[in-house]
């Protein structure tokens, strides 16, 4: 059975606010995939799965000519948003990161950044990756490393979910970081290459984080559908006293650690 997040429709429920709340710490996670890049001025980047354009603005900011995409319209329509307000050099398309409209070999660096990851069929994703890249062009990817290694997560999700059934059994959402190597290999990529890293959140109240996680959290849109209003305040309380007894009353801050794995198109 795939994930709910390789459907566009819990993505499209936290676009509105994935710029604003979630953009500011992803960004760091993107420049650090810029500079393993090595972008500059003058080349041509594509961001797959780009949300609101989070790496898609800064490699245009670095003088790179981006193309952006996402299978979720929200979310291009954020980024056409912020392009409005901040003209950049970037050409933004829906499409699905598995079947990319575009053209072989026309891009010297290709990103996905925690998206990829979601995408049902992986393979295809890498495959097209390279497919669109020229020889020598680097892929980028990043992903989150299994959310059992992060309390924040655990602690929160465990609350929230507490009266649901299990999860049915599904394929690894996530790509451990030895999967990089076996994963980018088979797809054509050489001198693959896998770095962990990881950057801080900071919420100044558990209200205020569990605010900001129901407004931007994808994983969260199915599990609130299937608890229903009253099922959810009950999930949320449980989740507050949780947080209280794992991490006390203060300020709560939690890093989400990640790999950022690229190779190149030989
Ligand atoms: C966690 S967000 C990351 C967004 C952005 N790359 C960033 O770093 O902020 C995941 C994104 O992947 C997109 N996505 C998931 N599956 C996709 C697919 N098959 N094709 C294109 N985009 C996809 C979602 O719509 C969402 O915008």
């Amino acid at each position: 059975m795939s994930s709910p997040l390789s459907q566009p429709e819990v993505w499209q429920a936290v676009a509105p606010h994935y710029a604003a709340e979630l953009v500011p710490t992803f960004e760091h996670y993107a420049n650090e995939a810029l500079d393993l890049a090595g972008v500059g001025a003058g080349q041509s980047v594509l961001d797959v799965a780009c949300g609101p354009g989070t790496l898609a603005f800064l490699a245009a900011r670095r003088g790179a000519e981006v193309m952006a995409v996402d299978f979720c319209a929200g979310m291009i329509g954020e980024l056409a948003a912020r392009l409005a307000e901040t003209p950049a050099a970037i050409e933004a398309r829906v499409a699905d990161g598995m079947d990319l409209p575009l053209e072989s070999g026309a891009f010297d660096a290709a990103f996905s950044m925690f998206g990829l990851m979601f995408f049902p069929d992986r393979a295809r994703g890498f495959a097209e990756l390279h497919r669109v890249l020229r020889p020598g062009g680097v892929a980028v990817v990043s992903s989150w490393q299994p959310m059992a290694d992060v309390p924040l997560m655990t602690t929160t999700f465990g609350a929230l979910t507490a009266d649901l059934p299990p999860s049915p059994p599904r394929a690894m959402p996530l790509v451990a970081a030895e999967a990089y190597a076996t994963e980018m290999g088979a797809a054509g990529f050489v001198d693959v290459q896998v770095v962990a890293t990881r950057y801080p959140v900071e919420a100044p109240t558990i209200g205020a984080f569990l605010d900001s996680m129901e407004r931007t959290n994808a994983a969260l849109i199915p599990v609130r559908a299937a608890l229903g209003p009253s099922g959810w305040a009950q999930a949320r309380a449980r989740a507050e006293a949780a947080l209280a007894a794992a991490f006390g009353d203060g300020p709560l801050v939690g890093d989400f650690p990640a790999w950022i794995g690229w190779g190149r198109k030989a």
